[in-house]
């Protein structure tokens, strides 16, 4: 994940504060002591600042004594969990370290022969360079004026050598999302064509319904599904796809074995999570707090931002200069720069809301 490394190498490098903070025996406690301590704001990994919840974590001590087992009998309770959550069959889901995982072993099962990707410009890249190590190029067709997924023109540029369309919704890093109604018609007709790839890393913040429906009878549909926003658990490393029975299967064959890549703990993580949704709706809540503190502040210093459906948002920092994340970076805190549009801007993810008043703040003094 960018500029993820450049916070660790930050954090490294602050071995004078370091050295006051006493080690923790947990070591995700022990991170995220370290970056507090040190003062430092992460809103540059669109993860959710509120996680894990206390249930998860909590699940997760627990779990950690069972670590000596494989965990098959778990993962047959968590499948039958998220089976029952989505209204699917325990046959459509497939566990995966992370939604990413599939994200490259969908375009595996589409790399041969080898062909194009067709993707939204701008939208989420950072398995792209996995799916170019099997062969792939990539066709980017540009969001429309009004920054949402250009459904019309991405799908007339399927052609004979496109292999699959990935569609991100809510679409990162923009924070837009094109309505149910559309999608779920541009998935069904370029299922036709190619294999579709519907990532729902975000949709829960939009309240918008999944696609899996469509997914559990066509195999050339598949919904990509993360705990690592909503819920919290990004560093747990758990992501799992909705599918039809016979791509679950060619999909599995690219794993050790079917759903190897989870660990008791992280299963544990995910089961009390996804009972949690007391939690998830406060995080919704705080998180839509945190986009309004912002905007605001856009307003105050006339940014142009983009409306965001999610846990981030696009601004625009041509006025302040694209050394704006170095800037935020030597005060500690850590966004993202990007160029879109033709232009410069800023993706900041939500924080806690004390975490985003110190972003406004310091966003002002440095605009
Ligand atoms: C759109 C999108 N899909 C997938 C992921 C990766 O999620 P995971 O942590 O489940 O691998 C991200 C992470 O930022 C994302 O933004």
């Amino acid at each position: 994940m960018s500029n993820n490394s450049s916070r660790r190498q930050w954090l490294r490098n602050t071995t004078a504060v370091l050295a006051g903070v006493s080690l923790a025996p947990a070591i995700f406690a022990t991170e995220k002591e370290r970056y507090r301590a040190a003062g430092i704001i992460l809103l540059n990994g669109n993860e959710n600042a509120y996680g894990p919840s206390t249930a998860a974590r909590k699940a997760m001590m627990e779990a950690a004594g069972n670590s000596n087992r494989y965990p098959d009998d778990q993962v047959a309770v968590l499948k039958k969990q998220v089976a029952e959550f989505w209204n699917v069959g325990i046959e459509n889901i497939l566990f995966g370290a992370g939604s990413s995982e599939f994200l490259g072993s969908v375009c595996l099962l589409v790399s041969s022969p080898k062909g194009k990707i067709i993707t939204a410009e701008p939208s989420y890249r950072v398995w792209n360079g996995q799916a170019g190590s099997f062969g792939f190029e990539f066709k980017r067709i540009p969001v429309a004026v009004d920054k949402t997924l250009d459904l019309s023109a991405m799908i007339s540029a399927i052609d004979s050598d496109t292999k699959m369309m990935y569609v991100c919704n809510p679409n990162n890093p923009i924070g837009t999302y094109v309505e149910d109604h559309l999608l779920r018609n541009f998935v069904n007709e370029c299922s036709k064509k190619c294999m579709v790839l519907v990532d729902e890393a975000y949709t829960e913040f939009a309240d918008l319904p999944s696609l899996k429906d469509l997914a559990v009878k066509n195999p050339n549909i598949v919904v990509a599904k993360t705990f690592s926003k909503i819920y919290g658990l990004a560093g747990a490393r758990i992501g799992y796809v909705i599918a039809h029975p016979d791509t679950i299967k060619k999909v599995s064959a690219f794993q050790p074995w079917p759903d190897a890549n989870v660990s008791a703990v992280t299963i544990a993580a995910a089961s009390a999570a996804l009972k949690d949704q007391v939690f998830v709706k406060d995080c919704k809540e705080k998180i839509a707090q945190a986009r309004e503190l912002c905007y605001k502040t856009f307003k105050e210093l006339s940014l142009e931002y983009i409306q965001s459906h999610t846990n981030f948002i696009l601004f625009n920092i041509g006025k302040i200069g694209s050394d704006f994340s170095k800037k935020m970076q030597a005060k500690n805190i850590f966004v993202q720069y990007r160029d879109h549009f033709g232009g410069k801007w800023c993706r900041v993810s939500m924080g806690t809301i004390d975490e985003m008043k110190t972003f406004c703040a310091t966003l002002k003094e440095i605009a």
